[in-house]
């Protein structure tokens, strides 16, 4: 197996920049569990099934083929979908579909795939918990509730705050409440709260448990 950077956390706490970034300076392959959950949400609306079928959504998330390529581009089926994720709505359904047992289970096995043959920093909600429990490094970024929606409403400016705020919250509940694999912190985790820090701090503060726990051979991390 790689060696695996798992960051958990909330919707808006900041996993896609600090893991991008991180992912860059090791030379490790960055991965956007979430993307996934969104492409299978994204083709069950293009086809008009229902998100919450679970018979239905376990079919289309076997026969997902889903690629991921360097510079946060996602292939679903061979179509680049990578910005037709990143709506409101798809976000929404995301975290519908990622309610539904069968079709994290065939997600969770296509990440585990990945992990297996690459050192990687992925990022989601159940990286640490459930998909790579024996990750070197474990982080569960989270940040102040109002700057999440502040940090979400600069990368959507088309949705008005109040709406977005409300998104978030109700994604973010279902997320945590879940009965499979919610939302919560490995107990090996370390906690960030990003509120108050740049991404470069964060960063620098997760080099540090890198360089602690995960030796390159040369001392080099
Ligand atoms: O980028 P953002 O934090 O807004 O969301 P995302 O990481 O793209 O994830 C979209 C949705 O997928 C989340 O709200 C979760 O419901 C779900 N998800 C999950 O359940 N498990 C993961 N490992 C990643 C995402």
């Amino acid at each position: 197996m790689g060696h695996v950077i798992a960051i958990d956390g909330p919707a808006g706490a900041g996993k896609s920049t600090i893991a991008r970034g991180l992912a860059e300076k090791l030379g490790y392959i960055y991965i956007d569990s979430g993307a996934m959950y969104r492409a299978v949400a994204m083709w069950a609306l293009s086809m008009d099934i229902a998100v919450d079928d679970p018979v239905k959504m376990e079919q289309l998330a076997l026969a997902a083929e889903i690629e991921m390529l360097p510079g946060r581009r996602i292939l679903l089926n061979g179509e680049d979908v990578s910005d037709r994720i990143r709506t409101a709505e798809i976000a929404s359904a995301a975290s519908r579909v990622a309610a539904l047992g069968p079709v994290r289970r065939a997600l969770v096995a296509k990440q585990r795939e990945i992990g297996e043959k690459n050192n990687v920093v992925m990022e989601g909600r159940d990286i640490g918990t459930v998909v790579f429990p024996a990750a070197r490094v474990k982080i569960f970024l989270d940040a102040d509730p109002v700057e999440r929606v502040r940090r979400r409403a600069a990368e959507q400016p088309d949705i008005a705050p109040g709406e977005l705020a409300t998104q978030i919250a109700d994604r973010d509940r279902r997320d945590r409440q879940r009965a499979e694999s919610p939302l919560v912190q490995a107990p090996d985790a370390v906690y960030l709260d990003s509120t108050a820090l740049t991404a470069e701090q964060v960063e620098e503060e997760i080099l540090k448990l890198v360089r602690a726990r995960i030796s390159n051979g040369k001392g080099a991390l």
